[in-house]
């Protein structure tokens, strides 16, 4: 396996529901991934599928009335359905309830237990059917599953289970001794976090007589077991069934949400280990979307559905929007009026005006022909450094999942090259049949700019970066290196003016339903979209210091609507695109934020990580430049422009209430 194998996995969905805009988001994000590695030259696999044993998809087929095989079938269908819709080019679909699949789980389990690492026993605690697993008291908040919303019930009953704890040193371990190994930071500070208490054994099966909808344990057919010990598998058993195993193990990127993290940081590592397998290379762990009504779900009714947003803007549209405004690792609102704001700045305008005008002149000047190009002078140094340092720092940039730098940084060449023809100014040149060698070079490089840009963001918008290219008169035979070799293009080639790529998406209609939908009150839009509906500013001035300010008095009610918390800072990094803003990640109890503060200009990102502040916890969750705060640290500022943290004179748990 060399340096150039690459094999990324989304998470098995369960079809319990249908899919909504996160699978979506994670899905696409891995197929952008993964073109790029193809587009590297890299030897590429890319797994997604469907987790469809356990109880909530047993109870959701009891629920429609038909067999848990014919319920299955059904919603893996509509999940394969919409990633061909999506465009996504996934290698291979894999189910649970595939043969394949179950007989590497049963090879596992039996390896497992004959090493003795799976006892039975009888187990009593919390179970949440939504996780499909036992919650400790530490995970609940007030007495309900974080994620679900819903309190779990107590059971009671004889399971086998694997001895996960006896992996806990070597974990801990493994996770310092591999800084990369669960990314972002964060997500690694928080398993650690995690492995710092016992993390008991971990319940694998079921009997049978009460869930029968699983995989009986190859030793004892009276227990199926489901969803974690079967699910994590998947990873494997797909490459197994294929006999590419030596090809793509371990070389695996999972990529998930923050919701499964300890399944896939904690309970996957140990099994691996146990199993004598080979433990998976990456764990790149992402944020939520939310709406301003919280999380997905379909009991409230909020769920943003990705087919809908494909049919109205297109798929390479929402594509953009979704890799563009998400910084890795953090939680994000997604708006509508936000998705057509981005797709009208960076497609419409930026992007479609080059190709325009560049079509357009070249009409103009020289039939649609490619003209010949001179050597570049002094003033096309700019652009051409720009272009050919492109690739390279595209690959900084993805390496580190900071897709949206890594995007931004095309649009700067893009939005350099509209400069240039700003400044080079070809009308003028045209005027002058001396210039017209000076005038064919500007014309050459704009549509090399386009050929490189069109290359560049072809993992993100595949279908109108060919496009692109077709006006161009080129095909599809590119590799990434093609975005920065500049001087591909050649002189004689015949280019053709299309439709437009993106047009323009009209904001005052869109603002028009939008702000009927909010006063009807049928709307699941974010903060962000109401706040642009109703001409209000969402700003990083929202948490701005202002220093000491005397206020109308309030009475203890009006204070009490006020909730300050202790937090604990975790993990803490400058915000990607503010100079003055810090992104925070802090504790509450077992509760993980991300908070944006606008005190960098006092603190340096290492020298919070430990500290125990004071937050206002009940704030409203506001984006501040592209990432959602759902908090605000309190800090005091004086009139020399001194400025501190709060910070408490004794050790207070991380969680507890300031009155
Ligand atoms: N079946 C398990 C995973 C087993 S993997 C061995 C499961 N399924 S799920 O259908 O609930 O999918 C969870 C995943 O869906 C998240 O980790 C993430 O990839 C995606 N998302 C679901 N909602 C999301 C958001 N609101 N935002 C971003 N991604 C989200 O857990």
């Amino acid at each position: 396996m060399s340096d150039k194998t690459f094999y990324a996995t989304t998470p098995i969905f369960y079809v319990n529901a249908e899919p909504h805009i996160g699978h979506a988001y994670t899905t696409i994000l891995v197929d952008v991934v993964t073109r790029y590695h193809r587009l590297k030259g890299d030897d590429t696999f890319f797994l997604t599928g469907t987790d469809e044993h356990g109880e909530k998809i047993q109870k959701a087929a009891d629920a429609a009335g038909i067999s848990p095989q014919a319920y299955t079938d059904q919603i893996s269908s509509k999940f394969r359905s919409t990633w061909d819709d999506l465009g996504i080019r996934y290698d291979e679909f894999i189910r649970t309830t595939e043969e394949r699949h179950k007989k590497t789980v049963n090879e596992i389990l039996q390896t497992v237990y004959d090493k003795g690492d799976i006892i039975f026993g009888e187990y009593g605690g919390l179970y949440c059917i939504g996780c499909e697993r036992y919650l400790t008291e530490k995970e609940l908040v007030d007495g309900k599953c974080k994620d679900h919303d819903t309190v779990p019930e107590y059971r009671s009953e004889e399971n086998y289970f694997f001895r996960m704890e006896k992996y806990r040193p070597w974990l801990i371990e493994y996770i310092e001794d591999n800084p990369d190994f669960i990314r972002p930071e964060r997500y690694r500070n928080e398993v650690l976090g995690i492995l710092r208490e016992p993390i008991g054994d971990l319940s694998i099966s079921r009997p049978k007589d009460r869930v029968p909808w699983g995989i009986p344990l190859p030793w004892d057919d009276n227990h199926v077991t489901y969803v974690w010990f079967d699910a994590l598998i998947n990873y494997y058993s797909a490459l197994e069934s294929q006999g590419t195993t030596e090809r793509y193990w371990p070389a695996v990127n999972h990529f998930i949400a923050k919701d499964i993290l300890k399944p896939h940081g904690v309970f996957w590592p140990t099994m691996l280990k146990s199993a004598g397998l080979p433990i998976y290379k990456h764990l790149n762990v992402h944020g939520y979307w939310q709406t301003d009504t919280g999380k997905m779900s379909k009991s409230k009714g909020n769920v943003v559905r990705p087919l809908d947003l494909k049919d109205k803007y297109g798929n390479d549209a929402f594509r953009y929007y979704l890799l563009k405004d998400m910084s890795f690792g953090l939680d994000s609102t997604f708006g509508e009026l936000g998705l057509a704001e981005r797709v009208n700045a960076d497609l419409a305008n930026d992007l479609g005006n080059l190709l325009n005008r560049t079509l357009g002149m070249l009409n103009k000047y020289f039939d649609s022909v490619v003209p010949e190009s001179a050597e570049p002078t002094e003033a096309d140094n700019e652009l051409l450094t720009s272009f050919k340092a492109l690739p390279a720092d595209i690959d900084v940039f993805f390496e580190k999942l900071q897709f949206d730098r890594g995007i931004e940084r095309i649009m700067e060449s893009v939005r350099l090259s509209n400069r240039y023809i700003a400044e080079t100014k070809p009308w003028e040149l045209a005027k002058d049949e001396s210039k017209k060698e000076r005038l064919g070079t500007v014309l050459y490089n704009c549509v090399e700019a386009l050929r490189c840009a069109a290359i560049a963001l072809s993992p993100v918008i595949p279908d109108k970066s060919l496009e692109l290219l077709a006006q161009l008169g080129l095909g599809d035979n590119y590799t990434i290196e093609g975005a920065g070799n500049w001087g591909l293009s050649y002189a004689g080639t015949k280019t053709q003016a299309g439709t437009p790529l993106f047009p323009r998406i009209d904001m005052d209609e869109l603002r028009a339903s939008v702000e009927a939908d909010v006063a009807t009150g049928d709307t699941n839009m974010s903060d962000e979209t109401t706040a642009i509906a109703t001409g209000e500013a969402v700003s990083a001035e929202t948490e701005e210091v202002t220093g000491i300010v005397h206020k109308d008095e309030v009475t203890i009610d009006d204070f009490a609507k006020l909730e300050f918390r202790v937090a604990e800072i975790v993990a803490c990094e400058n915000h990607p695109k503010a100079d003055k803003l810090l992104v925070l990640s802090v504790k509450l109890a077992d509760e993980e934020r991300t908070i944006v503060s606008g005190i960098r200009e006092w603190y340096d990102a290492e020298d919070l990580v430990g500290k125990k502040v004071i937050i206002v916890a009940n704030l409203k969750p506001v984006k501040l430049r592209g990432i959602l705060s759902q908090g605000m640290i309190m800090a005091a500022e004086d009139a020399d422009g001194n400025l501190a943290v709060s910070a408490l004179d004794k050790d207070i748990a991380s969680g507890s209430e300031v009155r």
